[in-house]
């Protein structure tokens, strides 16, 4: 019997300021290893392609090894792997299953120091950051364990002289998850994961910045006893690989994190007739925010400044639910404004692993130029002014420093677009009714937050703010949510709100029957 009622919060710790923490972590930074080929995972067995590319690492841009390119030979042989585990996973008991992810659970709980440390070196979060997002990993291991119990122990109801029987059933075919950098592993892992969970097999591209990540869960999931081809990874760019598995007449679902672009893509891959299908393939989509923070004359100031910087700036900006635009009360912009400075100011841009790191890099130069090129022509623009950061530098690492910006005008794409950086546009307003059109120049629904301690403001507020995100927050900043305390998603450009850490999210990857017995 699983009983979890409250996620892990007790694992939740700083091991920056707790030395034998401190001492573990750098001890795994030291031993990630040096040069190593990471290879793709099919069948359970490894497989090398002849295309390699090298996996930098975004503090100082050196090699740390190479990954596969996956052309669609990998692909094919990655469904073919599902397609072939299939039947005997799909038969398990539930139970069977819940077990199995018990000792993953245990091999997680086993490995934080290495999970955390090669998220720090792959993908440059600190040391903190990481372990936050391992937390998190855990929770949802957890709590899909038991919202999956939940779900089956559903009664359905008898009557006219029938009973009556739900069946969440593993859906036909084969799935696929496409995850991103961002969370390599709280994210990265939980997509592919709760659809096996649920009885499904799997074909997983991880992000090709965090491939390293990615192999560490196929690792833990061979150490966990898991038949080989529940989970098959492959890896390197989407473009060689993905189409061969999206247009697949077997496939099921599609469970994917990143940008609205792709998951646009994808949708063309998915719903074009073009494509034999012998399903209907679901579709999960988690894309990109323009998450917004409003803030009433009526705050205080150094606590909304703490809320911004860590929304704005935790991860290097690199989440889904960053703050990018905060929307201000002029009456409080001048006390904030330097408040924001000070805040900014003190936080520490350096390597990740370092102890005094607050921001690392961001995650390539791909990524780099584009946040740099947002800066660059907010410099150049006389609608906008920097008022602190605007320092980016790739000479060693792929470093942006924290940065904000007020805007002047009405429209600018500061306050539009989505960056992914640590990046923020600062909007001041006038009058409540100010607010409304400064979020609509975007469909983006993901976050939100309003910081007042007005009550009469937030009774006129809350509602009318909280319809423009899938997450609204009063009185905090806008990331992290928490698994079972805060489901995660929004709707309009920002995906079909799945909900991850929520207990619906599991229906998206079964097939519910029901079996009526007249009497
Ligand atoms: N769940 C994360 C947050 O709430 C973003 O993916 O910050």
């Amino acid at each position: 019997k699983l009983s979890l009622k409250v996620p892990n919060n007790e694992l939740i710790i700083n091991p920056k300021e707790i030395p034998s923490e401190w001492e573990k972590y750098a001890e795994a930074v030291q031993k990630i290893p040096k040069n190593i080929d990471l290879p793709m995972i099919i069948d359970g067995k490894k497989v090398y392609s002849t295309k390699k590319v090298k996996n930098l690492n975004p503090s100082n841009g050196e090699a740390i090894g190479t990954y596969q390119q996956a052309d669609f030979s990998h692909a094919q042989q990655a469904i073919e792997a599902a397609l072939k585990a299939k039947a005997h996973w799909a038969a398990l008991s539930p139970s069977t299953r819940i077990q199995k992810f018990r000792d993953l659970e245990t091999i997680l709980l086993k490995w934080k120091y290495e999970l955390c440390a090669t998220s720090s070196v792959e993908c440059g979060y600190n040391s903190f950051e990481t372990y936050v997002e391992w937390a998190e990993l855990l929770d949802f291991v957890r709590f899909n364990n038991y919202f999956y119990a939940e779900l089956l122990a559903e009664q359905m109801g008898d009557g006219w002289g029938e009973t009556n029987h739900l069946q969440l059933r593993p859906l036909k075919g084969f799935t696929c998850a496409v995850t991103p950098f961002n969370f390599p592993q709280a994210i990265g892992y939980n997509l592919p994961l709760v659809m096996a969970l649920t009885g499904n097999t799997v074909v997983w591209k991880p992000s090709d910045d965090s491939v390293m990540s990615g192999y560490l869960l196929m690792l833990a999931l061979d150490e966990a006893g898991f038949p080989p081809g529940v989970i098959n990874m492959i890896t390197g760019d989407g473009k060689p690989c993905l189409p061969t598995v999206l247009t697949h007449p077997e496939l099921t679902a599609v469970n994917f994190t990143g940008s609205f672009a792709t998951a646009k893509a994808f949708g063309n891959y998915l719903y074009n007739s073009e494509y034999p299908r012998k399903n209907f393939p679901r579709y999960v989509a988690e894309t990109g925010g323009k998450d917004f923070l409003v803030a009433d004359k009526d705050v205080d100031i150094i606590d909304t400044a703490r809320c911004i910087t860590q929304g704005a700036f935790g991860r290097s900006g690199q989440k889904c639910s960053a703050n990018s635009v905060a929307i201000i009360d002029e009456h409080i912009w001048p006390d904030l404004r330097e408040a924001l400075i000070k805040e900014t100011n003190s936080l520490n841009i350096c390597n990740a692993v370092d102890k005094k790191c607050d921001v690392g890099p961001v995650i390539n130069e791909r990524q780099f130029d584009k946040i740099s090129s947002f800066i660059e022509r907010a410099k150049n623009d006389k609608n906008c002014k920097v008022i602190v950061g605007g320092n980016c530098d790739k000479k060693n690492g792929f470093y942006v420093s924290p940065t904000i910006i007020e805007v002047f005008t009405e429209k600018h794409e500061l306050l539009s677009e989505e960056i992914f950086g640590p990046v923020i546009a600062i909007k001041t307003y006038k009058k409540f009714e100010d607010i409304v059109p400064i979020i609509e120049l975007h469909n983006y629904r993901l976050t939100g937050s309003v910081i007042s301690r007005n009550e009469t403001f937030l009774e006129k507020a809350v509602p009318v703010l909280s319809q423009y995100a899938g997450n609204f927050y009063i009185n905090r900043k806008t990331t992290g949510a928490i698994v079972n305390m805060q489901p995660f998603g929004g709707d309009g450009a920002s995906g079909t709100n799945g909900k991850a850490g929520g207990k619906w999210y599991l229906l998206n990857f079964v097939s519910q029957g029901s079996i009526t017995r007249r009497h």
